[in-house]
């Protein structure tokens, strides 16, 4: 059975905790923009928040009825742009849009074809160094890569992709002077946080591996 199929009121499990069926759990990841390269060689670009850090790769969770996946799966050089949390309404620019076209049904309603997502959005490409798809010159992080391995998840709606980071680029005023490191201190990623944008608060502490203790 489907525990989580969605219901209506909460249910109390003890004390502390109800049971309850959210229709999502983003529970709160950094928001990346995908730039992958179309078949005629322009850029799409997409928000992802399924993104997380495993080594030098980074895992992605892309829906398979995209453009992105479309693309990843012909064609696996890639840019993971990280956006500052200001930037966030140039990403809800490119919420409701996507490069492939005819939309596909699932989309049909609330999405619309758009084949120059970057004007769309207000960002300026700048070309990459090692991979074909651009970076977006205002994200003070980025990324390029390579789909190592392109899979289907268990449901057959998302392709999970495993992107070996081949160069880092980094604003130069969120990196520790004269270090490799990122300052923690100065670049906070945008979270989209249950379908809302947040950046982070003031530092809590550090873990016993950090390189940038203050
Ligand atoms: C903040 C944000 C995060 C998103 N995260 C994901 C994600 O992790 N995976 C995914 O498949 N779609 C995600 N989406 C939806 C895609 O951006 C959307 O399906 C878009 O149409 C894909 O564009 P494309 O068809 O040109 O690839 C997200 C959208 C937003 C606004």
């Amino acid at each position: 059975m489907n525990t989580l199929t969605p219901g209506s009121a909460p249910t109390a499990t003890s004390a502390d905790h109800v049971t309850i069926t959210p229709s999502i759990l983003y529970f709160g990841t950094p928001v990346v923009l995908l730039s992958t390269e179309n078949e005629d060689g322009s850029a799409n670009l997409a928000p992802m928040s399924s993104a997380w850090a495993l080594g030098q790769a980074i895992v992605l969770g892309v829906g398979v009825e995209g453009q992105t996946a479309h693309n990843l799966r012909s064609r696996p050089e890639l840019v993971i742009n990280l956006p500052a949390p200001a930037q966030w309404p140039a990403v809800e620019r490119l919420a409701p849009l996507t490069g492939r076209s005819p939309v596909p049904v699932a989309k049909q309603g609330g999405f619309r074809f758009e084949r120059d997502k970057f004007a769309a959005a207000g960002l300026r490409p700048e070309p990459s160094e090692l991979v074909r798809p651009p970076r977006v010159a205002a994200c003070p992080l980025q990324l390029e890569a390579r789909a190592a391995r392109v899979q289907p998840d268990v449901t057959g709606m998302f392709l999970i992709v495993e992107a070996q980071v081949l160069k880092v680029h980094a604003d130069p005023r969120i990196v520790v002077p004269g270090s490799q490191h990122v300052d923690p201190a100065r670049w906070s990623p945008l979270i989209y946080n249950f379908r809302h944008y947040y950046g982070l608060g003031p530092e809590l502490g550090h873990s016993f591996r950090s390189r940038t203790p203050r």
